[in-house]
């Protein structure tokens, strides 16, 4: 993961990771360690889930043949295609709020590790899970695209306030 103490050292924080973390979609063919992997994956397992009951399954895939079919099942997943690593997120629960957090967990977690991320919305959930062999009682809507975010991808440039609403529009202090 890390080679010595001055790289530790150079780590970032919560905060930076947060207000940093960009889609991305576009990966360099550099492949993620495996201890890198365990460490984002582990990050996600670590996430809170409603009345802790961690409803989630995590499938890596670095497969490339499996990877390209997952792409095409959402038509804004074409990311997966090139990924280093897929992760599908499965849940046996009936709310997908417990998957996003454990989405945001995965997802800073490589950030921190110079690892780029970007979700992938699954519209045939059940193609997803015949390639991957998930029993019915889960469900497969989201997927992760991991890896090393490519340097050469032409990429949109960051837009105003990095692509949010105003912190004034967004919150509001005691009422409406
Ligand atoms: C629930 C959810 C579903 C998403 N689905 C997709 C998707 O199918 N394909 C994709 O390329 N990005 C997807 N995204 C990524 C968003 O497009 C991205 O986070 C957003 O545009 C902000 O990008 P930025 O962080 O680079 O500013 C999804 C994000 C969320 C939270």
């Amino acid at each position: 993961m890390w080679e010595n103490e001055q790289q530790k050292e150079q780590r970032m924080d919560v905060l930076e990771a947060i207000a940093s973390k960009r889609a991305v979609r576009h990966f360099t063919t550099q492949p993620i360690a495996d201890e890198d992997l365990r460490a984002i994956l582990n990050a996600g397992r670590r996430a809170q889930s409603s009345k802790n009951t961690q409803p989630w399954t995590f499938i890596a895939i670095r497969d490339r043949q499996t990877l390209q079919r997952l792409s095409e099942c959402g038509a804004y997943a074409g990311h997966l295609a090139g990924a280093s690593v897929g992760v599908a997120l499965l849940s046996a629960g009936p709310t997908n709020f417990d998957l996003g957090q454990a989405a945001a967990y995965l997802q800073l977690a490589a950030w921190e590790l110079g690892i780029g991320s970007c979700i992938a919305s699954i519209y045939e959930p059940e193609r997803a899970r015949e390639i991957l062999g998930v029993p019915d009682a889960y469900s497969c809507d989201i997927a992760l695209s991991l890896g090393y975010p490519d340097p050469t991808a032409t990429r949109p440039a960051a837009p105003a306030g990095q692509g949010r609403r105003s912190f004034d529009e967004v919150v509001r202090f005691e009422r409406w």
